[in-house]
C-alpha cells in the first residue's frame, strides 16, 4: 500500500529548559506541506528497505526501518514488511523527512496489521522512534509540547503557498541544541500569539508571529539569512527557518508570487521547492 510522508514546517519553535533526561522542553506549532516522500509498504517475512537514493542507510539507522522494528516489538506481532522509499524531502533540513517516513510506515503497518488500533497508541509508538514522529503520525496543524509528544490539534492553516529553500550547508540537530545551551540562547515566545491568529484565520498575522529559537544560533555568515531576506523581498508574508535548519520557508498568498520567488532563489547550490498547505 502507498503512504505519503509530508514535510513538516515549524511555524513557531520555542526551545525551553534542558531537562534531566537530556531533552529540551518545547512549544512548537507544526504544520504539513505538500512536499512529500512516497512510500510503499507490503507485508513480508522480514523488515527490508529499498530507496531511490543510494546514499541513505537501509538498516535500523534509517528511521523508516526503526519505525517498523519498533512497531513489531511494541505490538508483539510476529510480522515484517518491505518498504520502498521515494525520497523528495531533503535530509538534515529541519523538514522532518526521516520522522515523516517513520510515521508513514507506522500508519501503513497499522492499516495492514491492526486497523482497530487507536491513533493515540500509534503516536505513542512513534514517540519511541523520534521526538517529531508523533506529530508526523497525526499531521495537519498541531501544537506540540514536552519533548514533542504532547499534541493538540489546531485549526488548519489558511490556504497558502510555501517556497522551501534548502541551502547547501546542513546543521546537526544535536549540535544546534548544544549551541542553544552553550550560548544560553532564547527567543521571544510567539506560540500563543500565533495560535490566536490561527483561530482567526488571518494569514498575514499568522506569518507575522512566526519564530524559531534555533535562528539565534545560526552562524551570521550563513546563507539562511540571505535566503530569508530574498524571500521577504519577493513578497513572502514572512520567512522562517524550520526546526534546527537549515531549510527556510516563505509563506505566500498566491501561487504566482510563489513561482516568481522560486526563480529568484535559484543558485548557490540551493534546493528550491514550491508546495502548498495541506
Ligand atoms: O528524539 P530525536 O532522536 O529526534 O532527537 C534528536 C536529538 O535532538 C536528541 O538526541 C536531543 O539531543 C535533541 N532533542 C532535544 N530536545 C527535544 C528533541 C530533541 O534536546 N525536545
Amino acid at each position: 500500500m502507498r503512504e505519503y510522508a509530508y514535510a513538516k514546517l515549524n511555524l513557531t519553535l520555542d526551545v525551553g529548559e534542558k531537562r534531566p533526561d537530556g531533552y529540551h522542553e518545547l512549544r512548537s506549532v507544526m504544520t504539513s506541506a505538500s512536499l512529500c516522500d512516497v512510500l510503499t509498504v507490503e507485508k513480508a517475512a522480514a523488515i527490508t528497505l529499498t530507496c531511490d537514493r543510494t546514499d541513505l542507510p537501509a538498516d535500523g539507522r534509517n528511521l523508516a526501518v526503526k519505525a517498523a522494528e519498533t512497531f513489531f516489538a511494541e505490538t508483539g506481532i510476529a510480522g515484517g514488511c518491505h518498504i520502498h522509499l521515494e525520497k523528495r524531502i531533503p535530509s538534515e533540513a529541519g523538514l522532518g523527512g526521516g520522522s515523516s517516513d517513520a510515521a508513514a510506515v507506522l500508519r501503513a503497518l497499522r492499516t495492514l496489521y491492526v486497523p482497530e488500533m487507536p491513533l493515540e497508541e500509534l503516536e505513542s509508538i512513534g514517540a519511541k522512534v523520534g521526538s517529531d514522529v508523533p506529530y508526523c503520525v497525526r499531521g495537519g496543524t498541531v501544537l506540540c509540547e514536552g519533548r514533542g509528544e504532547r499534541l493538540t490539534t489546531l485549526p488548519e492553516m489558511p490556504k497558502c503557498w510555501y517556497v522551501i529553500v534548502k541551502p547547501r550547508e546542513t546543521f546537526s540537530t544535536g549540535k544546534m541544541y548544544g549551541a542553544i545551551d552553550e550560548q544560553n540562547a532564547g527567543s521571544v515566545p510567539t506560540t500563543d500569539l500565533l495560535i490566536g491568529e490561527l483561530e482567526r484565520g488571518d494569514l498575514a498575522e499568522i506569518a507575522a508571529n512566526m519564530s524559531n529559537t534555533f535562528l539565534e544560533v545560526v552562524p551570521a555568515e550563513s546563507d539562511v539569512f540571505t535566503i530569508r531576506t530574498t524571500l521577504l523581498r519577493c513578497g513572502a508574508r514572512n520567512a522562517m527557518m524550520s526546526g534546527s535548519g537549515s531549510a527556510v520557508f516563505g509563506i505566500f498568498k498566491t501561487e504566482q508570487e510563489a513561482r516568481r520567488a522560486c526563480e529568484e532563489m535559484q543558485g548557490n547550490d540551493r534546493q528550491v521547492f514550491l508546495c502548498e498547505s495541506v
